[in-house]
């Protein structure tokens, strides 16, 4: 069951992929066009089930996949145009044109960061709309915080 911290922070076990699935769905539908959501967590936490969850409530019906070798995917196909990246191949790099994802990041679309600590330079001074947390707990068990 959902543990309110405050207003704005939210710890929710889940038992498995749907459960964090629907809980990025509920998130999604709080999204504009413009956001950007940070989604963190160790290996295989869930984070790329996270934000596949939120864009099938956003719309999209394609393939939503891990973009860790490409940094960053599209999805065009939902109700508002959806960024996915993954900065993780980016740790360490801190060499990247500032402007390398103003095109991911732009006012008319949802962005989901996989990884953003791995380097926070090209999401400096972006606003972020929440910051979703994954932890494992053994098993298909997951905490999910998310703050908003
Ligand atoms: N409660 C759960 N929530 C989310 N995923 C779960 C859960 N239980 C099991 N899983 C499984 O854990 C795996 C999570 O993989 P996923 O690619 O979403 O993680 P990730 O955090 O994006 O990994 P990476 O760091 O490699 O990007 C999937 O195989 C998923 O089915
Ligand atoms: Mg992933």
């Amino acid at each position: 069951m959902p543990c309110a911290d405050s207003a704005r922070v939210t710890r929710t076990e889940t038992l498995g992929p749907p459960e964090t699935e629907r809980l990025a769905a509920e998130l999604a539908g709080r999204l504009a066009p413009g956001d950007v959501v940070l989604v963190s967590g160790e290996l295989g936490a869930g984070k790329t089930t996270f934000v596949r969850g939120a864009c099938r409530a956003l719309g999209v019906r394609g393939p939503v996949t891990s973009p860790t070798f490409t940094i960053a995917r599209r999805y065009e196909d939902g109700r508002v145009p959806v960024s996915h990246l993954d900065l993780y191949r980016l740790a360490g790099a801190h060499q990247e044109d500032p402007a390398l994802l103003d095109d991911e990041l732009g006012p008319g679309r949802i962005a989901f960061v996989e990884w953003p600590e791995a380097d926070p330079e090209p999401l400096a001074g972006r606003p972020v709309a929440a910051r979703v947390r994954l932890e494992h707990l053994g098993g298909d068990r997951r905490a999910v915080t998310i703050e908003r």
